[in-house]
């Protein structure tokens, strides 16, 4: 169940109906192919600061990746302004610790112009990550790790560089879309002498409780989306850390055909994705949480998961080498009226609608890459989506209560 990972805080419980928000289990040896020493995940006991609807900044991990996805998410790119160098860039990203430090414990920044805005964190989360330009711009190219390059072209891929890789990222996720709105703010303000905001994305997720404990959220093609995903510490450190406590982040922005979609039943559905819509269990079967089988066969001899359903195309061939943390967010912007208004039929047959695929992992070369490769080529719901933005960060790892981000990298 969604509940057992460490990191897993109620969504709700800010607002007080379901008790305490907890940081929930702890402990798993941690064996690791990825992380031989990133140590365990980010806990309460890494920061005091954590209140009742905070998630605690400092740790050996960012937060925001492990951290239970909450109901917001604007994730902003910028690009280094001109002449930028080390000394910039190291005061660059001690401004936005200090205050994204702040701001997620609850506390307005030096000079807050809102700080009303800020006294209710609802588990503000904000998460750092560097694109190869930072690392040029601040003369440490080579300790930018291996993978940090533009992903290779997929099959499909229609890509726009409105929504590509740039310098530094900024994943500003909560529970509150007031909080998040005022965070972006105070950041993109407290950065502008170094950096300019090139483009935000900004999703939504409804997470559904039961009896206290968060469920998983569903897309906007009606499926539940983030089953199969690391949960313990031992997973997360084989899939998801690296040695320096950080991680490899890739955001895929996914264009969804909700007029093609919706002209599509349940059962046609269920197949293309190789899950049933309302449990959200495999095809093969048992219940959400079970183990996907796609050897298994039906009565007629076939696989009861057809061979290009989503499901079947992304399960992976390689162990952990191939997994991944999730944590995608819907999109669904307004279709905007012309001079002479919207047209009838503009609302259905229009749509800005998809995914912000997010996802985490030790190494995209034998995670994400191979798993898109057979997505491009063979996934069923390639039908109805369309890659149309993409973008690689290193985020690096976890801070004390007084480093910056990245500070053992820039020194
Ligand atoms: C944007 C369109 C996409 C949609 C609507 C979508 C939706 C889903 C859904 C509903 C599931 C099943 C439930 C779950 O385990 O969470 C799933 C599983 C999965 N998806 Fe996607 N996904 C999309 C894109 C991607 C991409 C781009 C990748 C990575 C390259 C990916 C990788 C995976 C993986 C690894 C699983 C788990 C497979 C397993 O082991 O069972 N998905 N996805």
């Amino acid at each position: 169940m969604p509940g057992t990972s460490p990191h897993r805080v109620t969504r709700r419980g800010f607002l007080g109906s379901l008790g305490t928000l907890g940081v929930l289990g702890a402990s798993a040896a941690v064996t690791t192919s990825c992380a031989q020493d990133a140590g365990g995940t980010q806990d309460a006991a890494a920061s005091g600061a954590a209140g009742p609807s905070s998630v605690p900044f400092d740790g050996a991990h960012q937060a925001g990746v492990a951290t239970a996805p909450q109901a917001h998410n604007t994730t902003v790119a910028f690009t280094l302004r001109d002449g930028a160098d080390r000394t910039t860039v190291q005061r660059l990203l001690r401004i936005w610790t200090g205050d994204a430090r702040r701001l997620c414990s609850g506390d307005p920044v030096l000079a807050d112009l809102e700080p009303e805005l800020a006294s209710d964190p609802g588990n503000l989360t904000v998460t750092c990550g560097f694109g190869r330009g930072l690392y040029e711009a601040a003369g440490i190219a080579d300790k930018a790790p291996s993978w940090l390059k533009p992903l290779p072209h997929f099959t499909g891929d229609a890509l726009d560089d409105t929504w590509g890789g740039r310098d530094v990222v900024l994943q500003i996720c909560g529970d509150d879309r007031t909080t998040v709105s005022h965070a972006l703010r105070v950041l993109v303000r407290g950065g502008a002498d170094h950096a300019r905001p090139s483009w935000s994305q900004t999703g939504f997720l409804d997470i559904p409780v039961h009896d206290g404990d968060p469920g998983t959220p569903r897309n906007l093609f009606g499926f539940k989306d983030g089953t199969v995903n690391p949960r313990s510490d031992a997973e997360f450190d084989a899939q998801v850390w690296n040695d320096d406590g950080g991680t490899c982040m890739i955001v895929r922005r996914v264009a969804f055909d909700m007029p093609e979609w919706e002209s599509v039943d349940r059962g046609t559905r269920e197949v293309a994705m190789g899950r049933t819509i309302v449990e959200g269990a495999p095809l093969s079967g048992g219940g959400e949480f079970s183990d996907v089988d796609v050897n298994k066969l039906g009565h007629d001899g076939l696989p009861l998961i057809d061979t290009h359903s989503h499901v079947a195309m992304a399960t992976s061939r390689n162990g952990d080498a191939e997994r991944m943390l999730r944590r995608a967010y819907n999109y669904d912007l307004p279709v905007t009226a012309g001079p002479a208004g919207l047209q009838d039929a503009a609302l259905i047959d229009l749509s800005d609608t998809g995914l912000i695929f997010t996802c985490f992992q030790c190494d995209p070369d034998t995670a994400f890459i191979p798993v898109q490769r057979r997505l491009a080529d063979g996934d069923r719901l390639n039908e109805w989506i369309t890659h149309v933005g993409s973008a690689v960060f290193h985020v690096p790892g976890g801070t004390t209560e007084d480093e910056y981000w990245g500070e053992s990298l820039l020194g």
